[in-house]
């Protein structure tokens, strides 16, 4: 693999679309890697992920994403997926103060994503932070957006105090299980949504009560919550209702018609629906950082695939059906890791003559 362009600049690999589609839109090229601005780390990452999030990007649909993402095909700017990672800071701008060199790091990008890359520059003010010492970057890289979502919907919007009912609709993904896991360390009493084959998990992360969506209705057994948080779009407010204590909160991550929903129940009183995005979440991996180091929380891996086979990934997440998280690892060999070296310092070294 050429490891420089004509010009001598560092190039890496990274994985692009140009259109939106199925997994097979994903593809690996080479690209130059970018260079950190004055108030800009480069990152060296090690690993990534597909989340459901990045699916539904690159799918393009729903049809609102493309407002930002581009409505016929993804902007230039928008064609490198992968919204979390982990890995290594190589090098900093001049004026960043909060990272160093050899720091290890964990962060999301959100939207403007490309972690699906070797190589990537963040500014230092963004969702980065320095990775829990006990998480190995594998670990590490899903333990950005699912952690920090179920935290923004049960603390941030729930306020989810201790002795409270929670029940979590779809325990056995990647914000349920962390869902579970933080509504128990809140002091909360859980119950968690999933099919039978995932009770067991559901159950050994800390719910009290699971219930198997095929064989139970948890909206007519007569439980009744202060907190209802559907992590996967399965439910809804008026199917939701009658499970909910007089002043219970329903908290939907998906369907823009929630936040309607949210400002109309406001205004009514009684149980409501609270509907919001969690976008910037430096703070929110600063303060969940002890928490994975102390062991309170665990990060559940379903699968781990290669840079290389991203549209498998893509195609399992696609099903609906992962366990936690899909890891995507980012290493290339030892040899081509010290060509690509050898050709950044060559660049560096031309701009500086
Ligand atoms: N608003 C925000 O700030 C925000 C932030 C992050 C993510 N999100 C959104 O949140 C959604 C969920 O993300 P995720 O990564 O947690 O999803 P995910 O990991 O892909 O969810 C997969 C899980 O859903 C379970 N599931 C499927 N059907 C179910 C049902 N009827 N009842 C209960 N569980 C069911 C599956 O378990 P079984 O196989 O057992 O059915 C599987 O374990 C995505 O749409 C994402 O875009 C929103």
């Amino acid at each position: 693999m050429q490891e420089e362009t004509d010009s001598g600049q560092a190039v890496m690999r990274a994985i692009v679309y140009t259109r939106y589609g199925p997994p097979e839109v994903l593809r690996m090229v080479e690209v130059a890697v970018p260079e950190p601005r004055a108030h800009e780390v480069l990152v060296k990452i090690h690993a990534t992920s597909v989340t459901a999030a990045d699916c539904i990007m690159r799918r393009g649909v729903p049809a609102w994403g493309r407002l930002i993402l581009g409505l016929r095909k993804p902007r230039r700017r928008f064609r490198i997926l992968g919204s979390e990672y982990s890995g290594e800071v190589l090098a900093v701008g001049a004026n960043v103060s909060r990272f160093a060199p050899g720091d290890a790091v964990y962060g999301f990008s959100g939207f403007s994503a490309a972690a699906y890359a070797e190589y990537k520059c963040v500014p230092e003010d963004a969702s980065i932070a320095l990775k829990p010492g006990n998480l190995s970057f594998k670990q590490a890289a899903v333990a950005v957006d699912g952690a920090t979502s179920a935290w923004f919907f049960l603390r941030d919007l729930g306020n989810v105090q201790p002795g409270q009912r929670v029940l979590i609709i779809g325990a056995s993904g990647s914000l349920g299980s962390y869902a579970v896991q933080l509504a128990r360390y809140l002091g909360a009493e859980v119950a968690g949504v999933c099919s039978g084959a995932n009770a067991e998990l559901v159950r050994s992360l800390g719910a009290q009560r699971v219930i198997d969506y095929a064989r139970e209705d948890f909206t007519v057994d007569r439980e009744h919550y202060d907190c209802i948080f559907d992590a996967v779009g399965k439910s809804s407010f008026a199917r939701c209702r009658s499970a909910l204590k007089p002043e219970g909160i329903y908290l939907p991550t998906v369907g823009l018609h929630n936040s309607v929903l949210a400002r109309w129940t406001r205004l009514r009183g009684g149980k409501r629906v609270l509907a919001g995005m969690s976008i910037h979440k430096q703070e929110q991996l600063d303060l969940l950082r002890p928490l994975f180091e102390a062991g309170e929380l665990e990060v559940v891996i379903d699968r781990e695939y290669p840079l290389e086979q991203i549209a498998a990934a893509h195609a399992y997440v696609d099903t609906g059906r992962k366990r936690g998280n899909v890891v995507i690892t980012v290493a290339r060999p030892a040899t081509a890791e010290q060509e690509l070296a050898s050709a950044m310092l060559d660049s560096a070294q031309a701009l500086q003559s």
